[in-house]
């Protein structure tokens, strides 16, 4: 067993894990932050995206020990006061919320894609989006929620 240090949404935890402990089932069974979930877990589908010292990463490809003393987000994370960010909200207006199960990766991404770039093209985002899979319907709606809350964000900044 080796001790981790993890700071969860802005919460310190200590555990014990065996080396090879994925940080997805640290989060998951070992704190209760079910909103990460598993897809393939083989890194190729997006679902267990979480943000790592701002980063998005897949949570099934990270072994937990790998995260000590790092800052990790997690979808539980996102809204502010129990109200939703302004990019949950524009996932759920513009139709882009539409499973639980890939919706928190999307998010996750898409946070880090307007971290990075707060003004991206339909372009950018979809090419960004593109490791975030989604089975059942199509991405359009998705990129629209995006671009609708890089919007939000030009306007708060114009306004500021
Ligand atoms: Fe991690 Fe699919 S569950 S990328
Ligand atoms: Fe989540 Fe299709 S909307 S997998």
């Amino acid at each position: 067993m080796t001790r981790v240090r993890l700071s969860v949404n802005g919460k310190e935890y200590q555990l014990d894990v065996p080396a090879a402990r994925r940080l997805l089932d640290c989060l998951r069974h070992d704190l209760g932050l079910t909103g990460t979930k598993e897809g393939c877990g083989t890194g190729a589908c997006g679902a267990c995206t979480v943000l790592v010292d701002g980063e998005m990463i897949s949570s099934c490809l990270l072994p937990a020990v790998m995260a000590d003393g790092r800052e990790i987000v997690t979808i539980e994370g996102v809204a502010q006061d129990g109200e939703l960010s302004a990019l949950q909200r524009a996932f759920v207006e513009h139709g882009g919320f539409q499973c639980g199960i890939c919706t928190p990766g999307q998010i996750l991404a898409a946070r880090a894609l307007l971290d990075e770039t707060p003004d991206p093209s339909p372009d950018e985002v979809t090419r960004w989006m593109a490791g975030n899979l989604c089975r059942c319907t199509g991405y359009y709606k998705i990129v629209e929620a995006v671009l609708a809350a890089a919007g939000e964000g030009k306007a708060a900044d114009e306004r500021a």
